[in-house]
């Protein structure tokens, strides 16, 4: 099985080739503006997918950027090296992503008025999705077999550390109406409700018309042929599509064709375990 060698920061590995001390350093002290919107995600989660849903959101549904700018730079990652280079050429209002549990956000976040749509998937079908991100990006570890991931999911030994962990993290009261939580699921079921509700969190004001022409070019079908979302612009030893696509089903409850009736009960038990003592609804069953 090959291993790659990991930043360690504050508790959760990274791989090189997106991070640095120095990425790590520049996103603490980066300058958040209240104008600015995070997605905010669990990897595997539909970070790419409100990647290409924000700037549409805020800038009335010019395809423009999607056309454009690859998604890394186009709504870049807090942590990751692409923010420093790219930084002065985002246009107000900013939007940006991050995989960072709430604690490992930069202080002027916490100081701002900046938005959060936080986006939230089924842990059974994140860690399908992670198993298959896993063979085909040559950056991570192999994963294994998928009895052996699941065990490494469930202890937190991926990118980023625990689901659960970080599902608790940004439930924050003290967040208030600066963030909203929404589901992969919901997207998936419908997308232009999603897009209505996002319009008017951001306070977009976006008719029907531009409603229906975001929800057309944000679908999985769209977005898997756009060069600027799809990652095919990315050398082949670090993602290989013939391996597995990063845009690879886009469906909800893949997680039925891959788990056992003995990992679905272990898979259950850890997460409802963890979740116990939380009160936050969960949109999906956990069995
Ligand atoms: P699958 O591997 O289950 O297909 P992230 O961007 O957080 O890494 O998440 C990747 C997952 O989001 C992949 O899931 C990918 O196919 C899915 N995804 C990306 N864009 C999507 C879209 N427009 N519609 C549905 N799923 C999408």
């Amino acid at each position: 099985m090959s291993s790659c060698e990991y930043i360690q920061y504050r508790g959760i590995d990274l791989p090189p080739v997106a991070h640095s001390m120095e990425s790590l350093e520049y996103a603490q002290n980066f300058s958040v503006e209240d104008t600015d919107v995070f997605a905010v995600t669990y990897p595997k989660s539909g970070t790419i997918w409100m990647q290409e849903i924000l700037p549409l959101v805020l800038n009335g549904g010019d395809l423009t950027p999607i056309h454009t700018i690859p998604n890394w730079d186009r709504v870049p990652w807090l942590e990751e090296k692409r923010l420093a280079v790219v930084v002065d050429q985002l246009t107000s209002p900013r939007a940006l992503v991050t995989h960072f549990p709430y604690h490992l956000m930069p202080p002027s976040f916490h100081a701002s008025k900046a938005k959060v749509v936080y986006v939230m998937r089924n842990p059974k079908d994140v860690m399908v999705s992670s198993y298959y991100f896993h063979q085909m990006a040559g950056f991570l570890d192999d994963p294994g077999t998928f009895d052996e991931f699941m065990a490494k999911f469930l202890e937190g030994k991926v990118l980023f550390g625990k689901w659960t962990d970080h599902v608790k993290s940004w439930r924050r009261t003290e967040l208030g109406d600066r963030i909203m939580y929404i589901t992969y699921e919901e997207m998936v079921q419908d997308l232009p409700a999603a897009l209505r509700s996002l319009s008017d969190f951001l306070g977009s004001n976006l008719s029907e018309e531009v409603i229906q022409k975001i929800a057309e070019h944000c679908s999985f079908k769209t977005m898997k042929v756009n060069s600027m979302s799809n990652f095919s612009l990315v050398p082949k030893v670090l993602m290989d599509s013939d391996k597995s696509p990063f845009l690879r089903k886009g469906v909800v409850g893949d997680w039925k064709n891959h788990f056992s009736s003995e990992q679905l009960a272990r898979f259950t038990s850890v997460i409802r375990q963890e979740l116990e003592n939380e009160s936050f609804p969960l949109p999906w069953s956990l069995d």
